[in-house]
């Protein structure tokens, strides 16, 4: 349902963005051509612009507000800020309202896909809370006592379990129930890396190689122990 909302939310946001900037440049080269063209988008602009707001609606009330950070806001505020300005930008044939409108909602998309009002991804994973999960945990794969299990549930516990619950199987956003996962090791260390819908990528500036080593020997050993006790 999540994933649904978020494909279509994607698609409809890139529908609108394109009839934004199509009518930008209307605007500023081929004025003549605008009118024409706002006539025969009127429908589809109030589809694209309704659903764009209704998927949005639907998934915010489904994130759990650990995820709905300063950047949520901003993006709502860009997003809010823009829309008065394209209706005032394009029917008064202001080319500066239109422009500032356009780049608010870049900005605006720029914003949700980090999740981070700077454009940063890095940020948002260190908004998440302090890294106090860390603490006492040996995290130093070079020592004798290091037992990668107890520093991938803490890595667990701070980064994951706010959608896959402690013990995978909460779902939150369309997450999937992790002790069913059926990829092996590398494939689901690339797929941490990479994200894939509602989850975030955790790139090496998030997760070194030996956290994800970590990660990976908790969900593989633990977790699955613990949803299939033997
Ligand atoms: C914002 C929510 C969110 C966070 C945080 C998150 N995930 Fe996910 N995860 C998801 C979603 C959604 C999917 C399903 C993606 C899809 O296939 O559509 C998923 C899928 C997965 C899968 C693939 C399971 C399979 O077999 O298909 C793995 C493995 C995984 N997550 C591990 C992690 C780990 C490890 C972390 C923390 C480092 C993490 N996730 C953090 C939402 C999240």
């Amino acid at each position: 349902m999540y994933t649904g909302l978020l494909h279509t939310h994607t698609l409809v946001v890139s529908l609108f963005l394109l009839i934004y900037l199509i009518k930008t440049v209307l605007l500023w080269a081929k004025p003549s051509l605008l009118e024409p063209f706002i006539r025969k988008t009127r429908i589809l602009e109030i589809v694209v612009s309704t659903l764009f707001l209704l998927t949005g609606i639907v998934m915010a009330l489904q994130t759990p507000s650990v995820h709905v950070g300063a950047w949520f806001w901003v993006k709502l505020i860009a997003v809010f800020a823009a829309i008065p300005l394209a209706v005032i930008g394009f029917r008064k044939a202001n080319k500066g309202m239109a422009l500032l409108s356009l780049l608010l909602i870049i900005y605006a998309w720029g914003v949700s896909e980090t999740r981070s009002p700077r454009m940063k991804k890095s940020d948002y994973f260190g908004s998440l809370g302090p890294a106090e999960a860390l603490v006492g945990v040996n995290t130093d794969r070079a020592s004798q006592q290091y037992d990668p299990v107890p520093h991938g549930k803490a890595l667990y516990t701070y980064y994951c379990a706010t959608c896959h619950g402690s013990d995978g199987a909460l779902g939150v956003a369309g997450a999937k129930n992790l002790a069913h996962s059926t990829l092996d090791r590398d494939n689901t260390k690339a797929f941490i890396r990479k994200g894939k819908n509602a989850m975030p990528g955790f790139g090496s500036d998030v997760l070194t190689e030996d956290e994800l080593d970590a990660l990976v020997a908790y969900l593989k050993v633990d977790m699955a122990a613990q949803q299939h006790p033997h």
